[in-house]
């Protein structure tokens, strides 16, 4: 098969699976109306925040109207002080629920966060539609999130801002965390470790303040804030107060510089997440490692150790099948997916998608190339899936899997 007609081939593949993800109603709490696409349908039945900002992205390849609904859907869930949950339950009645640890805001809504990836998904579908009326009702809504996140997740006030539980950050079960949670084995212990961190969250409410004193699990996270800093950029460029865009830039700098500052660690070459308010260096180097390279302005010299020593280090990597979660000669790094044991080792489509659009803007056509057809291939005969074994390509847990529909949103 030639290229055009496998890129074809896939988008009539991302096209039947979000269609199957496809969820619309009326909720039966205060009779919202809602429009988007679940992450899976058997798996993941409810509208989570980064998923749909990816789901959204993808959508403008199919239907800018569903991309928009998609995004319009999920800012329903912003609280007035401007926090955006992430997840929204539309319909609690679907039940998969009670098999999760969660922290809850109200019934419907989750009291944690994902990566802010708002910003960018209102820019592309903004940006596919060309509709002001879109963008004047959505992206006061992401800004007063990110003024959100400055404002209860900085305590300390160097710009970075923090998680408070380990799904906040999207990547779970990722072994830098592993001494914030007695190193889990399994499920069954990282199970057990979150419900410790909840039990002791339980009496201080969902006062971010209270939780962060409280210090039992706090990190800055190297993936979350390059897509704070990334997502800033975006408001800065979307923008059309020239004061207001200034203020955006110049805490994009910020951040950016305290990455710099706090995280990068340059007899290693990479970035590693803080642990605890006393700001430890995690040792484990994981796909944070390399997430700055999404953040522009990120000097030159740093990016170039990044591509040259680690993206394109077979020890760590440049697996058949990139780019792992976890480099693979990091302690804690495993190929496989024991169920909800995840973000240990496989690769998943929305880092790729990050780093492919980062490399190729940065002029790394042939190492963005690289990853952009193994992605194909993995979904071209795997399906979509959840993630995938970076050695052998098979594919894992869920099926369906609505965000790795960014396969038809990659460069080159
Ligand atoms: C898993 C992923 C998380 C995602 C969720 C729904 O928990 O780790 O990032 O948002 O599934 O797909």
């Amino acid at each position: 098969m030639n290229d055009d007609a496998r890129q074809a081939r896939l988008l009539e593949r991302t096209r039947a699976t979000l269609e199957a993800a496809h969820r619309t109603g009326v909720s039966p709490w205060e009779g919202r109306r809602y429009d988007y696409h679940c992450p899976s349908p058997r798996s993941y039945p409810f509208q989570w925040f980064w998923d749909s900002c990816f789901h959204a992205i993808a959508l403008t390849h199919i239907d800018v109207d569903l991309a928009k609904a998609e995004l319009h859907s999920l800012i329903q869930g912003a609280r007035a002080d401007g926090f955006m949950p992430h997840i929204i339950f539309w319909r609690p009645e679907h039940g998969v629920m009670e098999s999760q640890t969660l922290r809850l805001s109200t019934p419907y809504l989750s009291a944690s966060i994902q990566p802010p990836v708002i910003a960018l998904a209102i820019e592309r579908v903004y940006r596919a539609s060309g509709d002001e009326t879109f963008l004047a009702e959505t992206l006061p809504v992401a800004a007063a999130f990110f003024r959100w996140l400055r404002d209860n997740r900085d305590p300390d006030g160097d710009g970075l801002i923090a998680v408070v539980q380990p799904d906040e950050s999207g990547v779970d079960a990722s072994p830098k965390y592993d001494p914030l949670l007695d190193y889990p084995r399994d499920n069954n212990d990282l199970v057990k470790a979150i419900d410790g961190i909840y039990a002791q969250y339980e009496p201080l409410g969902n006062d971010d303040a209270r939780l962060i004193a409280a210090d039992v699990f706090v990190v800055e996270d190297v993936l979350v804030n390059s897509i704070y800093a990334q997502g800033l950029q975006v408001l800065a460029r979307l923008t059309k107060d020239e004061a207001e865009a200034a203020e955006y830039s110049a805490w994009a700098s910020r951040v950016l510089n305290a990455l710099m500052e706090k995280c990068y660690d340059p007899a290693r070459g990479l970035f590693l997440d803080l642990l605890r308010t006393s700001e430890e260096r995690t040792e484990v180097n994981t796909i944070s490692a390399l997430f700055p390279l999404i953040i522009e302005g990120l000097d030159p010299t740093v990016a170039d150790r990044l591509v040259q020593d680690h993206l394109r280090n077979p020890d760590e990597y440049a697996l058949p099948y990139p780019v792992p979660s976890v480099a693979a000669n990091a302690p804690g790094f495993n190929p496989d997916h024991p169920r909800g044991f995840i973000w240990r080792g496989p690769t998943w489509i929305n880092t790729n998608w990050f780093l492919a659009h980062a490399l190729h803007a940065r002029g790394y056509d042939d190492d963005a190339r690289r990853i952009v057809e193994s992605t194909r291939a993995l979904v071209d005969t795997e399906g979509f899936r959840e993630c995938y074994n970076p050695y052998t390509g098979e594919g894992q847990n869920a099926s369906e899997f609505g965000w790795t529909s960014l396969v038809v949103d990659l460069p080159l």
